[in-house]
């Protein structure tokens, strides 16, 4: 079974989001592993967001990923990194489709409400970062053999 890192964002958070994008998540039929209601400071940020360091948007990107709380999250399924990415929709908000989580409530690039790890090996990274080994809970739902 897959794990990945999956952020609820400040947006999406001031929205009253959570639990419509923590319900399409366990409609999925993947399983929370773990969770964290927290703040993110500039140096999280920067590692978080490595990758886009010195891009134009970069600046603007921490300003708002450090601009409210944000629910960090480790959820577990068969593909989930890959899945996961469809279920949220692509960053541009004009290619995000409709019925996925972007698509239906995010009409900004940039205020696009929730974070997905884009690989295996990123999600392996930034689990790293924001979860100790022993925060994330082994168990497995009684309904999975359906799944
Ligand atoms: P995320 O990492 O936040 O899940 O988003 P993503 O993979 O869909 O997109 P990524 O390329 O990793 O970009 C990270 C965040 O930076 C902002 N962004 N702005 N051209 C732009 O103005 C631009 N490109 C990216 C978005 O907020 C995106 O979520
Ligand atoms: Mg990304």
């Amino acid at each position: 079974m897959e794990r990945t890192f999956l952020m609820i964002k400040p947006d999406g958070v001031q929205r009253g989001l959570i639990g419509e994008i923590i319900k399409r998540l366990e409609q999925k039929g993947f399983s929370m592993v773990a969770a964290k209601f927290m703040l993110i400071d500039d140096e999280l940020a920067a590692q978080h967001y490595a990758e886009h360091v010195g891009k134009p948007f970069f600046p603007d990107l921490v300003k708002f990923i450090t601009s409210g709380p944000v629910m960090a999250m480790v959820w577990e399924g068969d593909q989930i990194v890959a899945l996961a990415r469809k279920l949220i929709g692509k960053t541009n908000s004009l290619e995000a489709e409709p019925g996925t989580i972007r698509g239906d409530h995010a009409s900004h690039t940039r205020f696009n409400l929730i974070h997905g790890a884009d690989s295996v090996e990123s999600a392996t990274r930034e689990m790293a970062l924001y979860f100790k080994d022993e925060e994330i809970v082994n168990y497995t739902r009684a309904v999975q053999p359906w799944i």
